[in-house]
């Protein structure tokens, strides 16, 4: 429980129950939302929203008529999440699901692979996603994209702080995020976008494809101006739909969503 013991204090502060509303967590949210109401199976159908946090994606899935259980290692967001009429909230861990194989027909892992720096933590976590998932099932994995720290310290202005330029510049390398302000972020773990290929594949999840969720569109200058829900935010999730598979886009996406079929 280690890596969990690291993340607490961040997320003990409640950040969660509101970060995807506005600004960067909603562009976030809405085009997660976007990629899964195209490649999940129809409700009413079990879903596992595991690292579900407080509850924002179970919350829409539940009103779309899926059957959702989240699980996450953090009591306060368990303690939220329940509170969603037909949310089923318990207490977890990705490695170690407590739940009986092929179980469910989509594992969703929306935030646990940014919280396991070591690589044989998050093979586990999609081996476990992939246990208990029906053979014909999605699993869903959402991962932070290896360069995202580089460019938010430098929209930030911060990069040029010689121990945040130190840190950002071993990120890059390693992937591993030691947070410098807690009040940004804490302990992660930033993929390439080619690793998590072959991190579900290790785990036996052949045939992902990739979507870039936000490609650049995250550290544009008026970003929010696009997200008041009129005409110019279903035109930016239209330009963003038409290049969330090309490759190229992959490297500058803050978030990519991975998913794969359970054969
Ligand atoms: C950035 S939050 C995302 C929450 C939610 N999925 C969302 O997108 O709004 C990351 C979540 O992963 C959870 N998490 C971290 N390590 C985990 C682990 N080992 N197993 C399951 N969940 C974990 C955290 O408690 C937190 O709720």
């Amino acid at each position: 429980m280690e890596t969990i013991a690291a993340i607490s204090e961040y997320y003990d502060r409640g950040g969660e129950v509101d970060r995807l509303h506005a600004g960067r967590g909603r562009l976030e949210f809405l085009r997660t939302q976007d990629v899964l109401r195209r490649v999940l199976p129809a409700p009413p159908v079990r879903v596992l929203d595991v690292g579900g946090g407080a509850g924002a994606y179970a919350r829409w899935l539940t009103a779309d008529g899926y059957r959702v259980r989240l699980v996450d290692p953090m009591p306060l967001h368990v303690a939220h999440a329940a509170t969603i009429d037909g949310v089923d909230a318990v207490l977890g861990d990705a490695r170690r699901l407590d739940e009986e194989d092929d179980s469910y027909q989509v594992t969703l892992l929306l935030g646990p692979l940014y919280h396991l720096p070591e690589r044989a933590d998050r093979i586990a976590a999609l081996r476990e996603a992939a246990r208990v998932t029906a053979p014909g099932g999605v699993v869903a994995a959402a991962t932070i994209g290896r360069y995202v720290g580089l460019y938010d310290t430098l929209v930030r202005g911060r990069y040029p702080e010689p121990e945040v330029r130190r840190i950002t510049d071993a990120e890059i390398v390693t992937g591993v995020h030691q947070p410098f302000d807690q009040d940004l972020f804490t302990l992660a773990y930033f993929h390439h976008p080619d690793e998590i290929v072959a991190e579900f594949a290790e785990a036996g999840l052949t045939g992902a494809e990739r979507y870039a969720l936000e490609g650049g569109a995250w550290l544009f200058a008026d970003r929010d101006r696009w997200l008041e829900g009129d005409d110019r935010t279903v035109a930016l999730l239209d330009a963003l739909r038409s290049v969330e598979r090309e490759a190229s886009m992959f490297g500058i996406s803050s978030h990519l969503l991975t998913v794969a079929v359970v054969r």
